[in-house]
């Protein structure tokens, strides 16, 4: 049975249940993924920024003779935000290649289109059956990143120490764990505004403006994934230079989540990049012990980025595609293939 879901007043044992489903895909699509943890993952399903919403739907087993509910099997949710319906969905392993997905999307795009939203996008992880699945209804490929991964135990700190000081002179680097200061918002969010190498898909937008920066992190905070930001500041003028973002998230600590790291254009060449970021895993080695592993996307043009990356250690991994489909279409032609 499908039907709408709205984590906020689900039971712990649906959101447990869903978590199982969760793992389960991980397990079979990602085996070398860390499985979920349960702390914060209403909030992780609930949360979303100022003026988005988010709407769910399960599908959920019959319930046993005595009444209990059955485990939830199978989940879609649509991220409603500027003219675009993000969409994620999940469909337990054991339930595959039963039409459960395509009826999953199909009510969600039913929903995306009632409420005048024109496509609808999502991210896509190479090598799963996700990739034939979204390429069967009508999804187009519009953007592949690579995700890549590093693992911690490899690091060598010490070379890595020398890295995190290698910036030039005029710049101080900073550590700010939670977010950066209140006085540095503008400055921050100025330069997310001004260039941005692009660490993330154009699905996760970057918040560029102050408020919006705030309303971010907050939303960050709420949803259980701890922000970590280093930062290099310009002395003379007290610009941000550069700066580099880590997420590690409550609900899979031992993996941390690379976000954007930008050196603003009159301050490339002096180093930044690689000291900023050589300087994230120093402190990120103290102040999250559990981290084992790091992970990134870039775009594949992105050969500066990926240069540094390579120095760091981190190891390509897995194509991640962003895919997109009108609405319109998708409704029509999922309707008519029933
Ligand atoms: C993608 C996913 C939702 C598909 O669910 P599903 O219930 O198996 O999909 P459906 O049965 O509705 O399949 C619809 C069509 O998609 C295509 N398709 C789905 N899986 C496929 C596969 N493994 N190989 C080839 N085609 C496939 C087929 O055309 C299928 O139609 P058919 O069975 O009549 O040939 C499911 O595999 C899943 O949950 N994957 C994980 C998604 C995810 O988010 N991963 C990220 C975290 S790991």
């Amino acid at each position: 049975m499908v039907r709408e879901w709205d984590p906020r007043n689900a039971s712990s044992a649906e959101i447990a249940s869903l978590l199982d489903t969760l793992n389960a895909v991980l397990a079979t699509d990602l085996p070398q993924d860390p499985p979920w943890r349960e702390t914060c993952m209403r909030e992780y399903l609930a949360e979303v920024m100022p003026g988005e919403r988010r709407i769910s739907w399960v599908a959920q087993a019959e319930p046993a003779a005595d009444g209990t509910p059955g485990p939830i099997l199978g989940h879609v949710h649509v991220l409603l935000l500027g003219s675009i319906g993000v969409l994620e969905v999940l469909v337990h392993p054991t339930l595959r290649r039963g039409g459960l997905g395509r009826d999953l999307v199909l009510r969600a795009a039913r929903r995306v289109y009632q409420e005048g939203f024109e496509s609808i996008g999502v991210e896509v992880v190479g090598g799963t059956p996700a990739i034939a699945f979204y390429e069967s209804l009508g999804f187009a490929r519009e953007y592949v990143e690579t995700r890549s991964v590093l693992d911690l135990s490899g690091v060598d700190w010490a070379e890595l120490a020398e890295m995190s000081t290698g910036v030039g002179a005029g710049y101080h680097v900073q550590f700010h764990p939670g977010g950066p200061p209140d006085e540095l918002i503008e400055a921050y969010a100025r330069a997310k505004a001004e260039i941005r190498d692009v660490e993330d898909g154009e699905l996760r937008p970057s918040s560029y403006d102050p408020q919006r920066l705030r309303d971010s992190l907050d939303c960050l905070h709420r949803r259980g994934m701890k922000p970590y930001i280093v930062l290099a500041l310009h002395e003379q003028t007290g610009e941000v230079a550069g700066l580099t973002e880590v997420v590690v998230p409550v609900q899979h600590p031992t993996r941390a989540d690379q976000y954007d790291t930008i050196v603003v254009q009159d301050h490339r060449g002096y180093g930044i990049d690689r000291a900023i970021k050589a300087r994230m895993l120093l402190e990120l080695r103290s102040a999250e012990p559990q981290l084992t592993e790091v992970q990134t996307w870039n775009a594949q043009a992105n050969e500066a980025m990926l240069k540094v990356n390579a120095e760091l250690g981190y190891l390509p991994d897995r194509e991640w595609c962003e895919y997109s489909v009108d609405v319109a279409e998708l409704v029509h032609r999922l309707d008519n293939s029933r």
